[in-house]
């Protein structure tokens, strides 16, 4: 790992461990530069994430699409236009969260994440996690909740629950992704729902 900052707290640290510093920059760099799988190949750039790197929020979808592939920025499409509409209705703009996808590469013609793929960037996730502690993650879509909690629960029983991720334990809530909303707008009552919950624990005051 080329990472010269990088510590990650192991048990033979001791409780004295320095605390992980991460930075962003050499993180994002990392990614730019990854060849772990043969996604590199297709990609136009890597999309490492956007955001507020103190958000409160973090916002964890599946894959860049073609138009996030060409602009290296998450959620820039329709779905990413819904998206931000979505954390209007909650009070908060684009800017405010952090946003960032499972994989950092497109797969080719949108299809679903291979395993191996997702097994690949996992480590890239945790970091920039490590780096934002979140007060809590919106997972949006079944990739990004199934793979982020390690489960194989259909989305529509996970949403309208409580997880956590990573230690220590960041609240994760699940929703419909805007993509799937766009093609059900029907569902976008259940969503509004879900937005409701995140709202409501992110306000919750901290003891
Ligand atoms: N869908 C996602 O899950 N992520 C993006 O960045 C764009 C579309």
């Amino acid at each position: 790992m080329d990472i010269d900052v990088w510590v990650r707290r192991s048990v033979d640290d001791g409780p004295d461990a320095p605390t992980p510093v991460i930075d962003p920059a050499k993180l994002a760099a990392e990614v730019a530069r990854c060849t772990r799988c043969d996604l590199h190949r297709e990609r136009t750039q890597t999309v490492f994430g956007i955001g507020n790197l103190s958000a409160d929020l973090l916002i964890i979808g599946e894959a860049p699409g073609a138009e996030e592939d060409r602009l290296g920025e998450p959620f820039v499409g329709r779905a990413g236009k819904l998206l931000n509409s979505m954390l209007r209705a909650i009070g908060l703009t684009r800017e405010q969260v952090y946003i960032a996808n499972i994989l950092k590469c497109r797969p080719p013609g949108n299809r679903d994440p291979s395993p191996e793929e997702v097994a690949n960037c996992a480590s890239y996730l945790a970091r920039q996690v490590d780096i934002i502690r979140p007060r809590m993650i919106l997972a949006v879509g079944r990739i990004a909740a199934q793979n982020l909690l390690h489960r194989t629960t259909p989305i529509g029983k996970m949403r309208g629950q409580r997880y956590t991720y990573g230690d220590p334990e960041i609240p994760v809530i699940v929703t419909y992704h805007p993509a799937y909303l766009l093609r059900s707008p029907r569902e976008k009552r259940k969503a509004w729902a879900d937005l409701l919950l995140v709202k409501e624990l992110i306000e919750e005051p901290i003891l």
